[in-house]
């Protein structure tokens, strides 16, 4: 063991010096089994993304046990899948990453023990990730010359800030929510509304079809910090969905889906807007499942354009979890000597932002 590691050490410093550095990335955080190579963190060789979305919406939700269960039926199979569409023999790679946390204890254990085996049986670096910082590399993969500073939207499924993001290694939380997450409020009004996990995404696609015109807050009043709240408009949607079935008055579900949006999307736009004000920064990264929101988008664009501000969002499939945005962030947390871990690494259904 001590062999493996002073080995690995040796190798994890060498790779600086490397031409090209071919790192294979493993998630398995939540209902997503995924396995990715990337060449010099912003080249994707592959990405494979294996769902357990289909197995989940029977229950309406992820339930951990399944996850855990499933990941370990997928694992084996996406990681060979992946080392297939890359064209790659595992003796050529380099280094493997791995989501150690945030997610579900028992589904990150399946990755993290995968990745610690496939680093012991090839001999070759291990870097732990945090999968939030993940999912910030992921616009490396979509922009190839983004470079920080910049302030990132984290809006995933578990998580909502805003992020000072200094360098690739590095970020100051600037403000996150006092209650729910971004993506949670989207999946239980969705759930609700009787549409199927995951809701965000339908929300998304009825509310294109309905209009803004059901006042689900009374003037909801400007908190001048970083920092918000969802559950005020969350609880709102669902109060107004439960007492229309209690009247018996009809439900319009694209108008409720339109309402809500919006409310959750003014929410985000005005303290987004407000940190890049406050760091003096001009540029603005969103990353996390809810990125792939096209309304967000759409009123982001504007907002920036207004501001002077240049967005930066991943590609569709890179907004939510996969392996990619793992490997790139192993890259560059390599290149600053971060994160080489060895094989005691566990994982860690929390990790503070
Ligand atoms: O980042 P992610 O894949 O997983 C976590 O790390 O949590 O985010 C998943 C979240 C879910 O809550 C899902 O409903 C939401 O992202 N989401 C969306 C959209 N696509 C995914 N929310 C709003 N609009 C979408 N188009
Ligand atoms: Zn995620």
């Amino acid at each position: 063991m001590e062999n493996y590691f002073q080995n690995a050490k040796q190798k994890f410093d060498e790779l600086k010096q490397k031409k090209d550095v071919f790192i294979l990335g493993i998630e398995t955080s939540c209902d997503e089994t995924s396995a990715a190579v990337v060449k010099n963190g912003r080249e994707i060789l592959s990405n494979i993304v294996s769902t357990q979305i289909d197995i989940h919406k029977q229950f309406g939700g992820v339930v951990p046990e399944v996850a855990s269960r499933n990941h370990i039926l997928m694992i084996d199979k996406v990681f060979k899948n992946a080392l297939e569409v890359a064209k790659i023999e595992s003796e050529k790679i380099d280094a493997i990453a791995v989501t150690y946390g945030a997610g579900l204890m028992g589904a990150l254990l399946v990755g993290v023990n995968f990745a610690k085996s496939l680093s012991y049986a090839l001999n070759i670096p291990l870097i732990a990730i945090s999968h939030i910082e993940g999912h910030i590399a992921a616009n490396y993969l979509t922009h190839k010359n983004l470079q920080p500073p910049f302030i990132c939207l984290m809006v995933s499924g578990g998580h909502t800030a805003i992020l000072k993001v200094d360098d690739f290694t590095s970020h100051q939380l600037l403000g996150t929510t006092t209650d729910d997450a971004a993506g949670e409020a989207f999946d239980k009004v969705a759930r609700v509304l009787g549409l199927s996990y995951p809701g965000g995404a339908k929300i998304n696609e009825l509310a294109k079809r309905g209009n803004v015109n059901i006042k689900l807050v009374k003037n909801m009043p400007f908190q001048n910090n970083l920092n918000f709240s969802f559950s005020g408009v969350k609880t709102a949607a669902i109060n107004y969905v439960n007492s229309q079935k209690q009247k018996n008055e009809p439900i319009i579900t694209e108008d409720v889906c339109a309402s809500f949006q919006h409310l959750i999307v003014e929410e985000l736009l005005k303290k987004t807007i407000l940190a890049c004000q406050v760091q003096n920064l001009k540029k603005l990264v969103v990353a996390g499942g809810v990125g792939a929101n096209s309304y967000l988008k759409k009123r982001l664009e504007t907002e920036c354009k207004k501001h002077n501000i240049e967005l930066y969002i991943p590609d569709l499939k890179l907004c939510t979890d996969n392996a990619a945005m793992v490997a790139s962030c192993a890259y560059f947390n390599m290149l600053h000597g971060k994160n080489l871990v060895d094989l005691t690494l566990t994982a860690k259904p929390t990790i503070s932002l």
